[in-house]
């Protein structure tokens, strides 16, 4: 028999079987801890093969669900083919597949959404109960049994840990120059033997390349060869382009008054075209020097690392389209050397992000006029993806900017509202709102100051006037005179702008 070039060791292959026996391996009613963080790293064969017997137990009148924990969204192969025969019970930290999403807000699937830096530490302390099965890509198996990290790192170190039974999928499709670039920190303890984490720069390595496994939990190795789904970014349009350059010119405003430094602070852009438009204003602005601390690598922040304007990137998984990833790979012992890929209970570590000084970029679906901000819920009770990392990073960020496009749904909503109707980062969390139309600084401002910079700066003028005639009316009628609000109003705001089927 030859060798699997990509396991080496001996006691592992035997281990090695068809992705239908795999998936045999795994029961209804178990919680499994996949790989998996946007479309990267995710495991390719086991939850196909899976759906297939979900459908079948269907087809038969049994119920078969498990539990999906990953490390944050993953693609239409993992999510979208289990969201589609019905078999998942609980799936948590995040998503943002549309079949998922459709089924979450049908009421027919449950979802816990939390920030990704609580995910690994909440499975250690058992918050979440069990974590029976993990199924984890991996780029190859090393003869000692340690397991070369795929093109993300996500929640799989706990996975591996923290899981009864492993099933491996290692994936040949995988750059083997991965080999040394993620770092997995071990150093992690319960309170109250938890030490400080030893990261004072974004590209410090502190860890082990590689991830470690009990062997003995190894019940399935499945070899694949399949693509990583990486979805392209749309060019920066008009919006997006007026965003990045309102914040490049509040940050070269911050380092006129000495409040950054030149070189900035570590910067963290949030998912999603926007989020990559603005990487590609500052790639194109004066700043030189510049780091990363953050979750996803996209598109935007590969061409500064290639333009040499970004000389190192610490982040928890790739997030590339498909001619990013085509570059990462004929350069790649360019990027190699700058970017370092980490688990994400410390890409996403409030004490790092506090540490670090991080500049935190990250959308929204809405804010209100006091700057509390709504990042995932459409009219307060449909999810759209969730929370992910932002709560992480706005907490704890030097500055937390949160970004969106004045309107939504050609111009029938404004994402300017009176009162978020659902609230994720709270006024304490955010200093510093963008749209097209301009930046309200927020800083140091009371929330009626505050009120009348969000509406002036941010509000697109179709929706000022009603704006300011809420907080006009608010600042004459309110109960209380510190946050003006005539709460009958404010929520019915929603109402008034989205008409049935344009969820
Ligand atoms: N009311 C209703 N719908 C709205 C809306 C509003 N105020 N604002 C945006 N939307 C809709 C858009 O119309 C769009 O819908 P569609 O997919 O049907 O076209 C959808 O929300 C996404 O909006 P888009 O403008 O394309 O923004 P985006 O891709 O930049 O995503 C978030 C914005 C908030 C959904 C996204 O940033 C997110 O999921 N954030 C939370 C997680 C996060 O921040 N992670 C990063 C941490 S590292």
């Amino acid at each position: 028999m030859n060798t699997p070039s990509r396991i080496l060791s001996k006691a592992l292959q035997g281990k090695i079987m068809s992705v239908e026996q795999a998936a045999s391996l795994i029961s209804s009613g178990v919680n499994v801890g996949m790989s998996g963080f946007t479309g990267s790293g995710y495991p390719k064969a086991v939850p196909a093969a899976l759906a297939k017997r979900i459908e079948q137990a269907n087809s038969a009148g049994e119920k078969f669900r498990i539990g999906v924990w990953t490390g944050a969204s993953t693609a239409p192969e993992l999510d979208g083919a289990l969201a589609k025969v019905d078999g998942v019970e609980m799936r948590l930290p995040y998503q943002s597949d549309p079949i998922c999403r459709k089924r979450i807000n049908a009421g027919e699937m449950e979802y816990l959404d939390i920030h990704l830096s609580h995910v690994a530490q909440f499975v250690w302390f058992g918050f979440l109960g069990k974590l029976d099965i993990a199924v984890v890509e991996v780029a190859g198996i090393l003869e000692d049994g340690r397991l070369i990290p795929s093109s993300s790192i996500g929640n799989n170190k706990t996975w591996l840990e923290q899981a009864d039974k492993v099933i491996l999928e290692v994936n040949s499709w995988q750059d083997n120059r991965l080999e040394g670039m993620h770092d997995v920190y071990y150093g992690t303890n319960l309170p109250p033997y938890r030490q400080p984490i030893p990261l004072v720069s974004p590209q410090d390595r502190i860890g082990d390349p590689y991830l470690h496994c009990d062997p003995s939990k190894v019940i399935a190795i499945v070899e694949t060869h399949s693509p990583d789904r990486n979805s392209a970014f749309s060019p920066p349009d008009e919006n997006s382009r007026l965003i990045a350059g309102h914040i490049l010119e509040f940050l070269e405003h911050e380092v006129k008054r000495g409040r950054l430094p030149k070189d900035l602070l570590p910067l963290q852009s949030g998912v999603g075209n926007i989020a990559n438009a603005v990487m590609a204003g500052l790639n194109h602005g004066p700043f030189e020097n510049l780091t990363a601390y953050t979750e996803v690598l996209q598109d935007g922040m590969l061409e500064m690392i290639r333009s040499g304007k970004l000389i190192s990137a610490s982040a928890t998984a790739f997030s590339l389209s498909d001619t990013a990833l085509e570059e990462l790979y004929t350069n790649f012992e360019l990027y190699r050397e700058k970017i370092v890929l980490r688990p994400q209970e410390i890409s996403n570590h409030p004490e790092v992000i506090r540490r670090l000084g991080v500049i935190a970029m990250n959308g929204m679906i809405e804010a209100d006029i006091y700057g509390n901000v709504n990042s995932t819920h459409v009219m307060g009770s449909a999810i759209m993806n969730g929370i992910g990392g932002s709560g992480d990073f706005a907490r704890n960020a030097y500055i937390s900017i949160f970004m969106t496009p004045s309107q939504a749904k050609n111009g029938q909503i404004s994402c300017i509202v009176p009162m978020v109707s659902h609230v994720d980062h709270t006024e304490h969390d955010v200093q510093v709102l963008v749209t097209e139309q301009g930046l309200a600084d927020l800083r140091g401002l009371s929330p009626s100051q505050r009120a009348k910079v969000i509406i002036e700066n941010c509000a697109h003028p179709d929706f000022r006037p009603a704006l300011q005639d809420y907080l006009k009316r608010s600042l004459d009628h309110s109960f209380g005179k510190h946050t003006p609000h005539l709460l009958n109003e404010a929520l019915s705001w929603h109402q008034r702008y989205l008409t049935e089927g344009q969820m």
